[in-house]
């Protein structure tokens, strides 16, 4: 069955893409090197998924193997059932115990401000052991959540790395949510403990967690221990006695020698929430030792990642793809890679040129976002820097439009780099989709091809597999070791979610094409979330905020396409009686979403309207508020309307009467 997911003039364009081969100086020396050896592995993986993922276990270090890789099905599996491994000796002990790999930088760190830092492998493996001592000095065990609310730094890794030693389940909350958001998490996880930072840069000003952290527990909640780490010196940080410490004081008490603990490879190891179609945040629980199994693959054979390269991952520890491409992923194979606080634009436009420049990077990760900034900041900008050692752009998280491709292989990369726009999300802890550099051809835009052990399949609403060409919703047919094993406290909408639209497959939300090329083209969401500078929100959960406020009846948020962040969201307001539009109250809405939600899903405008089309059964139709904002009219079809005389009134209110604020 057919479904209406993609314009004409979408699909024409893929039909139309042009392959790109990787250069052959490349080729040279990528671990698969042509299309054949990609196929003939993805082919011999689908037949047999567990010789694959033996082969990926075999590299790694085990307390405990048993022989069984796989047991179970979709949505009840299991991975190397019985086995036992440690991430944090993975990521950490390998590299530090090995002569060759002990004393070679694991992590630069350059904050906003300027200041530097470095940790080779056995300098953090010291710090990791110490922090492990220190959360088993506050009573944490195995199976216990600590909230960590920290941006960028090396201590933020060092706390991740502790938990992961000893299966404290941590959960990191993006440093840019509000106490409100922040709250909500910390509490829905039972977390025991909160680890922050005092502060962090963003821009030149100071954003001050800690107090954002005191705000969040002014609440009934299980957490006994706060431990905070002074990353602005001089900032008056409010501490609670006895229930706050210093992070440098207690960590410098700490014994250095804490064993890496056994873990079942299926025991929990992380927590990360997510947006999902309702308004309540998902946490989205990992297995630990199946994590380390996906992300050490997913960036061997995505990134190509080697020891000797220094890669620079611009995401935040707030978000998924750093943990599966720097903290575990990257780590585990031992690479040098660079963390950088704030934002990759300040003080000036060519910061993140700069930092590539300084530590000769080589590998590049970021978000279209972020790449389209650059391209409109301009290609003299990039001509000042010395670029010439980078060999690979690599993205995630939202469409990477074909211009924005073009210029970073241009400008960013002689013409002749390697990109690479990964698909995946936090539930599948990984990238599904990707080219594999070396072998696999590129296209301008696509998501690449299907990795290694995974059945990704595009089928229609009948649940069967659709032609190539033809939209229908993406999902994978067969379980993999980082995919998402619960919702934190709900099962059943771990179910409801993701298992119970095509049964026995993962259902991702998402839309796709796959072209006759065998190369994967992801359109969007067919749920109610929508990506801002690839950060993941639900307009629900916008929605619930903004209707919380006493001047709004009915409240609508929807995307709308932008230059540099993708989509930015544009909320339609009804208002009680007694309130009229007005500027301070559009600014009031904006804010209630900021303290909701966070700063970076403030609503681009606010539009306050009379009526909202809705159907007959009374719900709004989001894709008429849609296509107003892009179009200034309905050009789609409207039969569905409860009240089609409100169209015309509501095309005004939106694009005539400037009652946009
Ligand atoms: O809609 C897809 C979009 O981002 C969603 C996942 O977001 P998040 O959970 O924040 O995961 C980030 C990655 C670990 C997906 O459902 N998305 C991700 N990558 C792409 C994309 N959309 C288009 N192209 C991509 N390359």
């Amino acid at each position: 069955m057919v479904i209406d997911l993609a314009s004409e003039e979408t699909l024409k364009l893929i039909a139309e893409s042009v392959k790109v081969p990787p250069s052959d100086s490349y080729r040279s020396t990528s671990y698969l090197q042509s299309e054949e050896a990609y196929l003939a592995k993805y082919q011999a993986s689908i037949e047999d998924p567990e010789s694959f993922w033996r082969e990926i276990a075999d590299e790694l270090t085990w307390q405990h193997r048993e022989q069984a890789v796989v047991e179970g099905s979709l949505p009840d599996f299991r991975f190397f059932p019985g086995s036992f491994i440690n991430v944090s000796e993975n990521c950490v002990d390998r590299h530090a115990t090995n002569p060759a790999s002990r004393n070679k930088v694991a992590l630069f760190f350059e904050g906003e401000n300027g200041e530097r830092k470095a940790v080779t492998y056995l300098q953090l493996q010291r710090e990791v052991s110490k922090f492990a001592n220190v959360l088993k000095s506050l009573g944490l065990q195995k199976g216990d959540v600590v909230s960590v609310y920290m941006q960028n730094l090396i201590e933020t890794y060092v706390v991740l790395l502790a938990c992961l030693r000893i299966g404290v389940i941590y959960n990191t909350v993006f440093a840019g949510f509000s106490a409100e958001a922040l709250r909500e998490r910390i509490v829905s996880s039972n977390a025991k403990a909160v680890i922050c930072a005092n502060g962090s840069y963003r821009r030149g000003k100071v954003l001050r967690l800690k107090e954002i952290v005191d705000e969040a527990l002014d609440c009934e909640n299980q957490v006994e221990n706060v431990v905070v780490y002074n990353r602005v010196q001089g900032l008056e940080t409010p501490m609670m006695e006895g229930r706050d410490h210093d992070y440098d004081a207690i960590i410098s008490q700490a014994l250095a020698n804490c064993p890496p603990e056994p873990l079942d490879a299926n025991d929990p190891g992380l927590l990360i929430f997510t947006s999902g179609t309702s308004g309540k945040p998902k946490g989205i629980v990992h297995a630990g030792g199946g994590f380390l199994i996906g992300t050490y693959a997913y960036t061997k054979y995505q990134l190509d990642l080697r020891p000797e390269d220094v890669y620079w991952n611009t995401a935040d520890i707030g978000w998924l793809t750093s943990h599966i491409f720097v903290l575990v992923g990257g780590l585990a194979l031992g690479t040098t890679t660079i963390l950088y606080e704030g934002a990759i634009d300040f003080p000036h436009q060519g910061r993140l040129y700069e930092v590539m420049e300084r530590y000769s990077v080589n590998k590049v990760f970021s978000a279209p976002t972020a790449y389209r900034m650059m391209l409109k900041y301009g290609l003299d900008l990039a001509q000042k820097y010395d670029l010439s050692n980078l060999s690979l752009l690599v993205s995630v998280g939202e469409p990477l439009n074909p211009e924005a491709w073009q210029w970073m292989r241009k400008a960013l990369g002689r013409g002749d780099v390697v990109i690479n726009n990964t698909w995946g999300q936090t539930e599948t802890g990984g990238t599904p989709l990707a080219s594999i550099p070396g072998a696999t051809v590129m296209k301008a835009g696509s998501c690449g091809v299907p990795f290694f052990g995974h059945q990704v399949d595009i089928v229609g609403s009948d649940g069967e597999s659709v032609p190539d060409g033809t939209p229908g919703y993406l999902i994978i047919r067969n379980p993999f070791p980082s995919l998402a094993r619960d919702i934190f406290g709900d099962h059943d909408r771990y179910l409801r979610s993701y298992f119970a639209q095509v049964p026995g497959a993962y259902f991702t939300g998402d839309s796709a094409v796959r072209d006759s090329d065998g190369q994967f083209w992801v359109l969007g969401r067919v749920d109610d979330v929508i990506n801002v500078s690839g950060h993941r929100i639900s307009t629900m959960e916008m929605e619930s905020s903004l209707i919380n406020h006493r001047a709004v009846v009915e409240a609508a948020v929807v995307g709308q396409p932008d230059e540099v962040k993708g989509v930015v969201p544009v909320a339609f307001i009804t208002l009680e009686k007694s309130f009229a539009p007005s500027d301070e109250l559009a600014a009031e809405l904006k804010q209630q979403i900021v303290n909701d939600i966070g700063s970076f899903a403030r609503p681009e405008r606010v539009h306050f309207v009379e009526a909202m089309p809705k159907t007959r059964s009374g719900k709004i139709i989001r894709r008429m508020l849609r296509e107003i904002i892009q179009n200034g009219e309905v050009r789609g079809d409207v039969t569905g309307l409860e009240d089609s005389d409100i169209l015309d009134k509501l095309v005004l209110d939106v694009t005539g009467q400037g009652n946009a604020v």
